[in-house]
């Protein structure tokens, strides 16, 4: 069996009734002017220095991507990080040569993955980060594989579809995701919230991106060698931002058309 990875955070318990409760109260302390200012420095910068991006800054902003929420915990992205030449060369010209792509540091192509739900699920069981699998818990990893799965030609979603929407009429339902296109947005939302992280990381760490998904789809396969199961969501451009390295203020309009009291 492989090992347990460490937990993220410390294992606290608290007893209930006799037995042990996870325990992770809400951390205060946390500086709300210094994530402000992340937010609102953020920008997308289509002009780079030179200057590299250090491996430690590439890795933690990496491992804060990875802590983005995810759909029932599992982490359907990937990241690859295009370092040869030669590739990243390819690489630049499937994002139609962008300037932010051709003066990046580092490109990294966000991938959302649709076939690895049976796998983590199963993962997931065995690398539980308590010492029992509470009964809810197991039945869903379980079952998720089966959801998932749309089968030859959506023939599995079908049916699933046609079963859930005779129990909708008396209940509410998971209307999806069922289909092969519902499973890959079901992947597209939780690797898009990583991506966010890895931009918002950089950003704290002094460095600037640019997120790309102005790029040739087919290209970008072939040169990683994606299959079907493997959906690249953005390409992001990291480095240090050149002082001409933003081209427009940011613009964004009055909050009455996006927020609805309702
Ligand atoms: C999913 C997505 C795809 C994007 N693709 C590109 C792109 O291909 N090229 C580019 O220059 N900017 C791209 N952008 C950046 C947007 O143009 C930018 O976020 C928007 O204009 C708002 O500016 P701001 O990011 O500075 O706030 C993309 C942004 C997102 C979220």
């Amino acid at each position: 069996m492989p090992a347990k990875p460490k937990p993220v955070r410390e294992l606290k318990t608290v007893s209930v009734e006799g037995k042990p409760r996870y325990y992770e109260p809400a951390p205060d302390g946390i500086d709300l002017e210094s994530f402000r200012k992340v937010v609102m420095s953020r920008r997308s910068v289509r002009k780079f220095t030179a200057r590299p991006i250090p491996e430690h800054v590439l890795n933690d902003c990496l491992d804060m991507a990875m802590l983005a929420p995810c759909s029932s915990g599992l982490q359907p992205w990937e990241f690859y990080i295009v370092r040869s030449a030669d590739k990243k060369a390819k690489l630049v010209k499937a994002c139609m040569s962008q300037l932010a792509a051709k003066t990046a540091s580092e490109l990294i192509v966000c991938v959302a993955r649709t076939d690895r739900v049976d796998e983590f699920s199963r993962k997931m069981l065995r690398e539980w980060p308590m010492p029992d699998v509470p009964p809810l818990v197991k039945r869903y990893y379980q079952l998720i594989p089966y959801n998932y799965a749309p089968g030859p030609l959506n023939s599995f979603a079908m049916v699933k579809k046609a079963a859930i929407s005779v129990g909708g009429l008396v209940t509410a339902v998971p209307r999806g995701p069922f289909t092969h296109s519902e499973v890959q947005l079901w992947a597209a939302k939780s690797t898009a919230l990583a991506c966010e992280n890895l931009v918002l990381a950089f950003r704290a760490h002094g460095f600037d991106t640019c997120m790309m998904e102005g790029f040739d789809e087919h290209r970008v396969r072939k040169l990683l060698k994606l299959g079907d199961e493997a959906m690249p969501i953005m390409v992001v451009a990291a480095g240090e931002r050149a002082e001409d390295g933003v081209f427009w203020p940011q613009i964004r309009f009055e909050r009455e058309l996006f927020v609805h009291e309702v």
